[in-house]
């Protein structure tokens, strides 16, 4: 339940997650009503800026197209409520003199409970400081306090696990929410429904039926303005260690004794758990490389000329249980692989062929879970042409949000994670455990790539705006997907 008189403080509130993610969540929420009585929001950064400036920043990235006047009401209410602090990020004095600030604000609170919520808009280099001075200087005695963290959570099993018990020794798990804001999308929150709310589905949700499962993330833009950071890390952590594994342990996971927060997040650990480390035959890296009228990843400045870092990658995994032995779950990620201007992410099931008999040379059925853009589940199935003849018709059966649901409006995803944090709601956030998993099953192959143990694979090269490599046909062809010819 959500808690009035709380203080929302967000770290790195100058920076590109905090403008464009975060200030838009905290207003998409206060402007609808879900913020608690009471809140006010503490922007701190070491940008040393005056209220005004900051508050042109926070609401930099609000979309108000129609110069609503309603909505710019209610941003000039949300100027009110937010406030700003310039410090650093490893010295007691900064957290001192925030913390006198938050005494002032708080001051103006009747009630004795007074409940924070720390938000870590921040690269990992400052991530333990912050939370241990927070702690140590901003830490509410009489009421709840919760931290959120956001990703990159270590580069592999073992910086992980240091960050966690660093993280450790000053909030407990229960006070933590680590972010994959993948889980507050509302197409991947609806997968549990579609799952086991329907018998129809669930009873064909296995190796008898399905044939193999991908999970595909394509983005319209390269690594513009953060290559930097970006050949650090690589696609593989960007995107397939967090975002996707995130996506394919909803979909594959048994059914969790209830709704509740642990019940989700043991069954999504027992099947990450059953799932061998990636291998380097069951992978294809790639390299986009200018075209288009766009640069590729090696023109960029922030690049090193040589890096073999990879902006594409497609892997298949193996889950060892009983339900999915057998069936390959291909994951598929890739920067500059996608013409439209938002990316593209989807769970395509292709169902196995019917027995041969009556029917032959007809497509397969194949479910679609398109999360983004645009929400919508589509059944492909065969269906009798309309007619005097028997004529099998590929077509599809669409449930495509925008049309059956016009009138409600899809929630940012950050919106939804920011309200269950404020509730205390963990089932949408990365447990410990689960996270310890997802790096034991990327950490052999990021360290092949990094060339720790030989040299470093080169991979191979795609266009800009392309669908990746051309390889990749040939290496979903080898498990076992089969195109299907359109309705
Ligand atoms: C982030 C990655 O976690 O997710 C970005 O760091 C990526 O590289 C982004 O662009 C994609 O998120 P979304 O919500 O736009 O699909």
């Amino acid at each position: 339940e959500l808690k009035d008189n709380t203080l929302i403080v967000v770290f790195g509130a100058s920076g590109d997650l905090a403008k464009k993610k975060t200030f838009p969540a905290l207003f998409g929420l206060y402007r609808d009503g879900y913020l608690p009585e009471g809140v006010h929001i503490v922007g701190y950064a070491r940008t040393k800026m005056d209220e005004v400036e900051f508050h042109k920043r926070a609401t930099q990235y609000i979309k108000n197209p129609n110069n609503d006047e309603t909505i710019t009401a209610k941003i000039e209410e949300f100027k009110k409520l937010s406030t700003y602090v310039s410090g650093g990020y490893e010295d007691d004095e900064s957290f001192q003199n925030l913390e006198k600030h938050l005494k002032e604000i708080e001051a103006t609170y009747q009630a004795p409970e007074k409940h924070r919520l720390f938000y870590l808009a921040l690269p990992p280099s400052v991530f333990i400081p912050v939370a241990t001075h927070v702690k140590k200087n901003n830490y509410a005695t009489s009421g709840v306090n919760r931290i959120i963290v956001e990703k990159p959570f270590g580069r592999d099993f073992d910086s992980s696990r240091e960050l966690l018990s660093a993280l450790k020794s000053s909030w407990s798990e229960d006070e933590t929410f680590r972010i994959d804001h993948y889980l507050g999308k509302e197409m991947v929150k609806n997968i549990l429904v579609l799952r086991f709310a329907n018998i129809a589905l669930g009873a064909a949700w296995d190796k008898n039926s399905i044939s193999n499962v991908q999970i595909t993330f394509k983005e319209p833009f390269g690594t513009e303005g953060r290559g930097g950071y970006f050949d650090e890390f690589g696609i593989i952590r960007d995107i397939m260690q967090n975002h996707l594994m995130q996506v394919l342990s909803v979909l594959t996971m048994e059914r969790p004794v209830s709704f509740a927060a642990e019940d989700i997040r043991d069954e999504k650990v027992k099947v990450l758990r059953a799932i061998s480390p990636v291998e380097a035959k069951d992978t294809l890296l790639g390299q986009y490389v200018g075209a288009n009228g766009k640069p590729g990843y090696l023109d960029d400045d922030t690049v090193p000329h040589n890096s073999v870092c990879p902006t594409f990658a497609a892997t298949t995994l193996h889950i060892n249980n009983p339900r999915w032995e057998g069936v390959p779950f291909i994951l598929k990620a890739g920067k500059g692989t996608w013409p439209l201007n938002e990316a593209k992410v989807e769970v395509r099931i292709q169902f196995k062929d019917v027995t041969q008999g009556i029917f032959k040379d007809i497509s397969r059925d194949e479910l679609v879970l398109r999360i983004q853009p645009s929400e919508a589940v589509y059944l492909k199935l065969n269906a009798k042409t309309p007619g005097l003849a028997t004529k099998v018709l590929p077509t599809e059966m669409d449930l495509t949000y925008k049309r059956r649901f016009a009138d409600i409006k899809i929630p940012e995803a950050y919106e939804s994670l920011i309200l269950d944090a404020l509730k205390g709601d963990h089932s949408n956030f990365v447990r410990d455990d689960e996270l310890d998993v997802a790096w034991k099953i990327f950490t052999p192959i990021l360290h092949w790539i990094e060339g720790k143990n030989g040299p470093r694979p080169k991979p191979v090269t795609y266009p800009y705006g392309s669908r990746g490599p051309k390889e990749l046909e040939a290496f979903i062809h080898k498990y076992g997907y089969r195109r299907t010819e359109q309705g």
